[in-house]
């Protein structure tokens, strides 16, 4: 009999992140179980791949067990946003531990290889610049943010703990800002907000100064390193993190996104929101030298590719 082709999960698959993950592993003539509950992901990001034979898409919440038979899992279930993970602080937390929990379960039981997206939140507001992989973060655990940045933290242990009781092959990216096409237009996320004001003629809102830095990985790159990441030496279990170290100011985003729009909204400043992390840059060098990875998109090749996204869709 013909062997069948390798049978990857993907949970939170019809996100965004998710969804472009799908298209490249078809693509790689995978066969691909996309799984989510559709709390901020939607049928409509996986559309194109519905029809295709190696594509599955199921509604599950990841907090329940999960028993399928799969090779490798990629677990990217939960709201990314602060403005969705906010919404339902506890569901956040118990979708980072239990879903965890219950994936590292399913992956010791059929001995897959298991991928954690987490975050570089996991860095809280940090007080070194850029962030190492081996620097431990400042981070707060009561605040706002901590059911996204504690749950996330919370399971980079399970995944260590699972790997150093179990043997369980883990592999543990941190994903920096990530944009591109299939952003949630409401998401509240500063390049999704930005052209979306833009195209809408609203003022373009800056929270604090403006001179707050960002740097910006756009999507492409992001699922080639998950991928790389995935198919890496055994003994290399991250954390890794993954993201575009090219700095941008908040106020440099905007000009840019107006320029490339043409739009003549203006520019207002707002009070910047509890914990809001002041600088944010990946040091890259580890996946550089591990899996021969750094971006190859430039911010304004990625954010054209995301504005003509948001064109059609607001
Ligand atoms: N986009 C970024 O810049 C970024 C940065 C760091 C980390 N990440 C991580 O990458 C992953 C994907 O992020 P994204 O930007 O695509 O966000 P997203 O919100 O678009 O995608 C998350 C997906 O998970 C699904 N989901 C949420 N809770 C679930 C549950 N309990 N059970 C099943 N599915 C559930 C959602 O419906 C959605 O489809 C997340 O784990 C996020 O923490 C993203």
């Amino acid at each position: 009999m013909q062997k069948t082709a390798e049978k990857i999960l993907v949970t939170g698959g019809a996100g965004f992140l998710g969804s472009h993950l799908c298209d490249r592993l078809i693509q790689a003539g995978l066969d691909v179980l996309c799984v989510d509950n559709f709390y901020t992901g939607s049928k409509r990001n996986v559309q194109q791949l519905l029809d295709h034979p190696r594509f599955e898409l199921m509604r599950h919440d990841v907090t329940f067990p999960l028993y399928v038979e799969v090779d490798q899992i990629y677990n990217l279930a939960c709201p990314a946003s602060p403005i969705h993970y906010q919404w339902d602080p506890v569901q956040t937390t118990k979708t980072s531990v239990h879903g965890a929990i219950n994936l590292l379960g399913l992956a010791k039981r059929v001995r897959a290889r298991i991928l954690q997206a987490s975050t570089s939140e996991v860095y809280g507001d940090p007080e070194v610049h850029p962030q190492r992989e081996d620097y431990w973060g400042r981070v707060n655990p009561i605040g706002i943010r901590s059911c996204y940045d504690e749950g996330k933290r919370c399971a980079e242990t399970l995944f260590f703990d699972y790997w150093r009781q179990h043997q369980l092959q883990i592999k543990v990216v941190r994903i920096f800002n990530t944009y591109g096409p299939r952003m949630h237009p409401r998401d509240g996320r500063v390049v999704s907000n930005f052209i979306v004001q833009a195209l809408t003629g609203q003022d373009i809102t800056i929270y604090g100064s403006g001179a707050q830095t960002r740097s910006f990985c756009y999507v492409d790159d992001l699922v080639d390193a998950m991928i790389r990441m995935m198919g890496s030496d055994a003994d290399f279990t991250g954390p890794v993190n993954i993201g575009n170290p090219s700095e941008f100011t908040m106020l440099e985003l905007a000009e840019q996104v107006l320029r490339l729009t043409g739009s003549k909204s203006k520019i207002v400043f707002e009070p910047l929101p509890q914990d809001d992390p002041k600088q944010r840059q990946p040091d890259i060098a580890l996946a550089k030298s591990r899996l021969g990875w750094s971006p190859s998109v430039c911010l304004e090749d990625g954010l054209k590719e995301t504005i003509r996204y948001f064109k059609e869709i607001v």
